[in-house]
């Protein structure tokens, strides 16, 4: 043991990143570019009947216009197939392959020219007619008559988990105690630092690509299919992404325009989009009604929880968040129903966003505790824990862990919770009305088959490799710690590249299941290496191991030894040298274990935050976050910090800052950009503090990694809006908490 894991360790990319010296998908050089500029729509819906593109074409520099009539098809629903996170119902938009208008700011056409400025200058003159049809982007009219049956899903959807527990309508009904609440979120987008971008170019036949992407190897199958060639014959290359957030999951329009174009041009073809591009082109978190409905006995004790769920969708996917059910696993109520409806709208498709259905779902459920606290005058933590699920509350299975309680106990202490006084408005600080709240956070503890290939050689290096991506949680530092630790190698001696469809296959960077997944192939492929050393080892007639087993022999240093004898050593380059050997190189395929089967697994967080609020301004500052998540095995306190942190400060965001507004005259999202949407800045942040509780974790994989990316966001728009009726006595259900809500 070398006990690099658990440490808090700086990023291995670190350097690279503020240098500058990381290269994201834009910023690759290639020779001879022609530059891309889409032409959006501006309808939401209907048809062109005619686009003229003479006069953008007479431009200088201008090299040809693409639009649907003169694009070449692609084999698109070849390509769906190759898509995991494809809805099963309904066929995904592609630009230029028709002339239907589906959505305000659709791209319908793609200017190639010499230089940027031409071919964004020219998109301006491209002349477009439409047969012009009224859109519907209001889910809460267009809803009504238009509820999406959602029973021919695949079972891994959240309808089908989402079968009744018990009968909570019958139980809702007898229930001495109820509470019943309507809550809404509005669209939010990710809006990542870094836009969608892809430069593509062909070399004999084969594509080479540059993209923006959290799923490299889904990429490379995608464009296979969708230009009929072999998958080998597609190289995606995506070493940095700069923030994603779930836009990057499915493949991007950039991809296969840039591909198409620079195959139709004979050149390579760099295609960015702009931030207002992005805002109907990668998917954004949907609208969400929901309501809740609670019912109990006198003391607390839960006996229905009716859970109704409404998001929307565009006119041609039926997207849903099929995590929503992780709400349904947190306490042990005997009878549940979980409805989760979709709503068709004349808006793109909506795609997973930082704890996608869980963080909506979590924060009707979980101001509708804290309502339901404050109705039967109980602590709103004890209200949890009376009805703390000691078991998954849907099939009875034990937890492989779940240290929950000490997660509320640890928090709570920390924040001085004891201190509370209950009544709203009656703690103050000067003028300032001060409240307190809390909520629970839940998601998986996902992992998904990864390989990984790792190489030793005799200089005292190892590299390995993976199609993984690192979109900044850390994957770059937390994998290279996990390799270093297995093959028992000082860490900087060792490498870990991702981000390219020629490494060995890696999951597609989701639902914080990265480090389980990649990890655990670098445990098993560092395994393998350590073998190989003994075996070589042991093929030298002077060996020091001869007849002994492997757990008699210790790793560290880039050195075996015997455990009994550890001043006689054998380092792996002298190894390598003497079998004449350049290298060692193992690939291993790690998959998640059926012993998982067996059980529920889950992580969890108990997040307490403190708000005060200006009484005659509305305003709303969340001056401090306590929280403690319990996640199994951390791997690197630093970054592990950092996702808890972003998770705390998305929920601000939230809870008080986030909408996407739609004018829906016109179906058009208006404040398409990073000056009109609004995000926390530095003054809207003050004190964070992000603790673990650790698990031991056995089952869910050898390093007891359950993952944290989305955990640490979960609970933190309820907890807000939690405190905010405690400042003010006033409960706001529709969230961003603005001012005017709350004056
Ligand atoms: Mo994330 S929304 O699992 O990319």
């Amino acid at each position: 043991m070398q006990n690099i894991l658990g440490k808090p360790m700086d990023r291995v990319d670190g350097r690279l990143k503020v240098t500058g010296a990381a290269k994201y998908a834009a910023e690759f050089g290639v020779n001879n570019p022609a530059y891309g500029f889409l032409v959006m729509s501006t309808i939401a819906k209907g048809r062109i009947t005619a686009i003229d593109t003479r006069e953008a074409e007479k431009q200088t520099g201008v090299i040809r216009v693409f639009t649907h009539l003169n694009a070449p098809k692609l084999a698109f629903a070849a390509a769906k197939a190759k898509d995991p996170l494809a809805p099963p119902d309904g066929q995904p938009f592609h630009a230029l392959t028709g002339d239907q208008i589906y959505f305000s700011n659709q791209p319908i056409a793609l200017v190639a020219a010499e230089t940027y400025e031409q071919a964004r200058y020219a998109a301006r003159l491209v002349n477009v007619s439409y047969a012009e049809e009224k859109p519907a982007t209001n889910m809460k009219t267009s809803g009504a008559t238009q509820y999406v049956a959602k029973s021919s899903d695949p079972p891994e959807t959240a309808e089908q988990k989402s079968r009744p527990r018990g009968d909570a309508a019958k139980a809702f009904q007898a229930a001495p105690v109820k509470f019943e609440a309507e809550y809404t979120i509005p669209i939010e987008h990710q809006n990542p630092i870094e836009l969608q971008a892809s430069i593509a170019f062909w070399q004999d036949g084969k594509l080479v690509i540059f993209d923006k992407t959290q799923a490299v190897m889904t990429l490379r199958n995608y464009l296979a299919a969708a230009f009929g060639i072999a998958e080998a014959d597609v190289l995606v290359i995506s070493p940095f992404v700069g923030g994603a957030f779930g836009m990057s999951l499915r493949p991007n329009q950039t991809p296969a325009l840039a591909a198409m174009a620079a195959r139709e041009l004979k050149r390579p073809v760099k295609l960015v989009l702009t931030r207002r591009q992005s805002f109907t082109t990668s998917g954004y978190r949907p609208q969400t009604w929901q309501k809740v409905s609670l019912g109990a006995d006198n003391k607390g004790k839960l006996s229905a929880i009716i859970h109704e769920n409404m998001t929307n969708t565009s006119s041609y996917e039926d997207y849903s968040e099929n995590t929503v059910s992780v709400a349904r696993m947190t306490y042990a109520c005997p009878n549940v129903s979980l409805d989760y409806k979709v709503v068709k709208t004349d808006l793109p498709t909506p795609s997973a966003m930082r704890a996608p259905g869980a963080v909506s779902k979590m924060f009707a459920l979980e101001c509708a505790l804290d309502e339901l606290a404050h109705q039967l005058k109980v602590d709103p933590i004890e209200l949890r824990l009376i009805n703390y699920a000691e078991v998954d509350p849907d099939n009875g299975k034990p937890w492989t862990s779940k240290e929950l309680r000490a997660a509320y106990r640890q928090a709570a202490d920390k924040f001085g919770w004891s201190k509370r006084n209950p009544e709203p408005r009656s703690m103050r600080d000067g003028k300032l009305l001060v409240g307190w709240g809390m909520a629970t956070a839940i998601w998986g503890a996902f992992q998904m088959p990864s390989s990984i290939r790792i190489a030793v050689s005799a200089d005292g290096t190892a590299l390995a490799q993976a199609s993984a991506s690192d979109m900044g949680p850390g994957t770059y530092t937390v994998i290279t710690m996990i390799a270093a630790e297995h093959l028992g190698m000082p860490i900087e001696k060792v490498k870990f590249e991702l981000g390219r469809s020629d490494f060995p296959p890696a999951p597609h960077q989701g639902g914080s299941w990265t480090t389980a997944s990649v990890g655990a192939a670098a445990v098993g492929a560092a395994r393998l290496i350590r073998n190989k050393l003994v075996e070589l080892a042991n093929k030298q007639a002077n060996s020091p191991f001869k007849n002994a087993t492997a757990d008699q022999l210790q790793f560290e240093n880039g050195k075996v030894s015997l455990k009994s004898n550890p001043a006689q050593t054998l380092s792996y380059s002298e190894i390598l040298r003497g079998n004449n050997l350049p290298e060692i190189v193992e690939t291993y395929e790690a998959k998640p274990s059926p012993e998982r089967e067996k059980y529920a697994t889950a992580t969890h967080g108990a997040q307490f935050v403190e708000v005060k609020v200006d009484p005659d301004l509305g305003t709303v500052r969340v001056t401090r976050i306590v929280e403690a998540t319990a996640c199994g095995k951390v791997m690197n306190l630093k970054t592990s910090h950092s996702q808890e942190m972003g998770g705390a400060v998305w929920g601000i965001g939230m809870a008080l800052h986030e909408a996407t507004e739609i004018d829906h005259r016109y179906g058009r999202m208006t404040n398409a950009s990073l000056a009109d949407y609004h995000v926390p800045v530095n003054a809207d942040i003050f004190k964070i503090e992000t603790d673990f509780v650790e698990e031991d974790d056995k089952i869910v994989n050898e390093l007891g990694v359950k993952g944290m990316g989305e955990v640490g966001m979960i609970g933190i728009p309820a907890a807000i809006a939690n405190a905010v009726f405690h400042a003010t006595g006033r409960r706001i259900r529709e969230l961003p908490i603005t001012p005017d809500k709350l004056l």
